[in-house]
């Protein structure tokens, strides 16, 4: 199985901090059996696809706008970020959530324009500390999942990765164990089987992220459920996250991955 790497930069590194990033990532980049995605700020976006075009990886935003142009200002088009050669976008990332008063509402109106232009986006999900103590995980996530997917065909909606963030674990060194992740992927599986069709529930692309770092990747992308993680912190050293992406099967060849492969069957959603 493909696994996905996405290094959320947020709102770090300069021109010249970027290029000695890519010089150190360009060392250990090769990886057969995982796609590497930067996002990197807006601004970086043109550069850094040079760089990501050397390097053989993927280029992500870190948000986009739901028009195509217009009077918005400060605002960045799903239509020019595809011009610059962005292939995924961040879209409804907790802090844009806490920070910018970004609803679901917002979220699926994005995601719906990301993916007319043909970016597809990575949409964040996950419950806040207060949200995890009252035991509320299961209506966040259905609330967030549903929000945004009912507005898709299907379609539209295989284009979609769900990243499962709790909000917690977010920059705070702490995580859920990978049996909960689990659970949470088959839950949002089991959520796309309803909306959509047991297909579409099987092959959706499901991340985690939150603290993932090169010591503790491997639980949360050894399971057949997940396919990979979304990654801040650790991904602002190159080396960290080429450690980070071989720790969670990145170069291993299928022979010697230890991955549980049982696989999904309709049982699994009921
Ligand atoms: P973190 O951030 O890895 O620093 O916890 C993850 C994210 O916000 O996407």
């Amino acid at each position: 199985m493909q696994r996905i790497f996405i290094a959320n930069w947020k709102m770090n590194m300069s021109v010249a901090e970027m290029e000695t990033y890519f010089q150190e990532f360009s060392k250990n980049s090769d990886f057969d059996n995982a796609e590497v995605v930067v996002c990197p700020p807006m601004p970086l976006l043109s550069l850094a696809a040079q760089h990501c075009a050397e390097l053989g990886i993927a280029l992500g935003a870190q948000n986009v706008f739901w028009e195509e142009a217009g009077a918005f200002t400060g605002e960045v088009s799903p239509l020019l970020l595809k011009d610059l050669g962005v292939q995924y976008v961040l879209i409804g990332h907790s802090e844009r959530r806490q920070y910018f008063g970004e609803t679901d509402q917002y979220v699926g109106r994005k995601v719906k324009a990301a993916i007319k232009a043909g970016l597809r986006p990575v949409v964040c999900v996950g419950e806040s500390l207060i949200e995890l103590r009252t035991n509320r995980t299961e209506d966040v996530i259905e609330e967030q999942i549903s929000a945004v997917m009912r507005g898709l065909d299907p379609i539209e909606a295989r284009r979609v990765i769900i990243a499962y963030e709790p909000v917690w674990a977010i920059g705070s060194g702490m995580t859920p164990t990978g049996e909960q992740v689990k659970e949470v992927a088959l839950q949002i599986r089991k959520l796309m089987g309803d909306l959509f069709s047991l297909k579409i529930a099987r092959d959706i692309k499901i991340l985690y992220g939150g603290s993932v770092s090169p010591d503790n990747v491997d639980e949360f992308t050894a399971s057949y459920v997940l396919h990979g993680a979304l990654v801040g912190n650790a991904s602002l050293d190159a080396n960290k996250f080429s450690s980070l992406i071989q720790n969670g099967g990145g170069i291993r060849t299928a022979s010697n991955q230890q991955e549980d492969t049982t696989p999904l069957h309709e049982g699994d959603f009921a």
